[in-house]
């Protein structure tokens, strides 16, 4: 039988994953919480099931649940959001970002992401038959060189793809770039799609800037968020995507086919939690801010350099003063030689540039991110710098 996606093989995440649970490393790859959840949590789901919340739920969303999301961006954003006709609960952002995708881009039409670009939106721009178009961020930094996007936009440009904070490069987008996005496409029908996962992660007082607070923006975007990031259960698989109404239309329209509804009772779980704990977006930022600089505190003097992350519950490792190969290699060096899995950044361009990154999660106890800094400082020490 001929492939649909001959080239894709299993994600960097599950093999690096796979690679490390082999070799005992680790796992500072995968981006998920090595610590509890709340218990309250973990209670309000019990609560829910025993309550009887077991058989499908609506399939837009528990109501209650979207009224909720729709407080929650009233108390973090100001934004007046209809619940009813605006806001979808999906099974994690990776289901808001695959129905989104479904439901705009056609045979022919073309689809703009941005390199390194998370992994899942290039299939699903393919599976919708689609093209995806990769346009690099500039280095240094990762920063967006919007010229570059303006030569690759066309009249079959459908749809774009927009990260921020932005996972692997671990930059926040400013006000500025949204206002060069919104100019770039005024006149045009383009719809966006903007995956802000890690909206309540941004660090060093920077703010976190929102399609949906741009006035330019926000009529023609689908913004997806993931209750999996915001509530350090990346096993909870709940997600929402907020759109215009006629867009949430289409998406619900592929939704309703794809995963018809999501799990009722951690809907009436996190539902109870929102109005329990209604700020609970609100401490991430400290929290991974004190994660990011124990870390890169650790790896001072160790000769990785660590360029401070904007944002997203990730860091950067540049490896440049150990080895001038590719980071692929890095990656299997460290899990070998340090016992530390990684992630490499190039399995998430199209045509990967040498770039001396490796990417780590920061989302783990203090005392994880201690011994990963301590066998990377072994292993600095070992390999001498080149
Ligand atoms: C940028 C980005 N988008 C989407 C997702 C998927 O989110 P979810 O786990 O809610 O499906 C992730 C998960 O790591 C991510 O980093």
């Amino acid at each position: 039988m001929a492939s649909k996606l001959p080239d894709v093989g299993t994600t960097i995440f599950t093999v690096m994953s796979r690679r490390a649970r082999e070799l005992d490393a680790l796992n500072l790859g995968q981006g998920f919480p090595d610590y509890d959840i709340d218990p309250r949590l973990g209670e309000l789901v019990a609560a829910a099931m025993q309550a009887g919340h077991n058989q499908y739920a609506p399939m837009e969303g528990l109501p209650l649940l979207r009224e909720r999301i729709a407080a929650k961006l009233n108390a973090g954003y100001g934004l007046a959001v209809d619940p009813e006709a605006e806001v979808t609960v999906t099974l994690g952002a990776t289901e808001a970002i695959y129905s989104a995708i479904q439901a705009v881009v056609g045979a022919g039409d073309e689809a703009i992401a941005f390199d390194p670009a998370y992994d899942s939106y290039e299939p699903a721009v393919r599976l919708a038959g689609g093209r995806c178009v990769r346009v690099p961020l500039a280095q240094p930094g990762f920063r967006y060189d919007w010229e570059r996007v303006r030569g690759a936009l066309t009249s079959r440009t459908r749809l774009i793809l927009f990260n921020s904070p932005h996972n692997p490069a671990c930059t926040a987008a400013s006000a500025a770039d949204l206002d060069a996005l919104a100019e770039l496409l005024a006149g045009s029908d383009t719809v966006v799609l903007s995956d802000e996962v890690y909206e309540h992660v941004v660090f060093d007082g920077l703010r976190h800037h929102s399609v949906l607070t741009h006035r330019q923006l926000a009529p023609r975007s689908f913004a997806v968020f993931s209750f999996g990031k915001t509530l350090h259960a990346t096993g909870l698989r709940v997600g929402y995507c907020v759109a215009p109404a006629q867009l949430t239309r289409e998406l619900r329209k592929v939704h309703q086919f794809n995963t018809f509804s999501i799990s009722h009772p951690l809907q009436h779980a996190i539902a109870a939690y929102l109005a329990e704990r209604p700020e609970c977006g609100r401490d991430l930022a400290a929290f991974f801010q004190a994660k990011r600089d124990r870390l890169r505190a650790a790896l001072e003097g160790s000769g990785f350099s660590l360029p401070a992350a904007q944002g997203t519950y990730f860091q950067l490792l540049d490896f440049s003063a150990f080895s001038a190969g590719d980071d692929r290699a890095f990656a299997e060096r460290l899990l070998n030689e340090a016992r530390v899995a990684t992630i490499p950044l190039s399995p998430f361009y199209a045509a990967p540039p040498r770039l001396p990154f490796v990417r780590l999660c920061v989302a783990k106890r203090d005392s994880t991110l201690d011994e990963a800094a301590a066998r990377l400082n072994a292993f600095a020490a070992r390999a001498g710098r080149s």
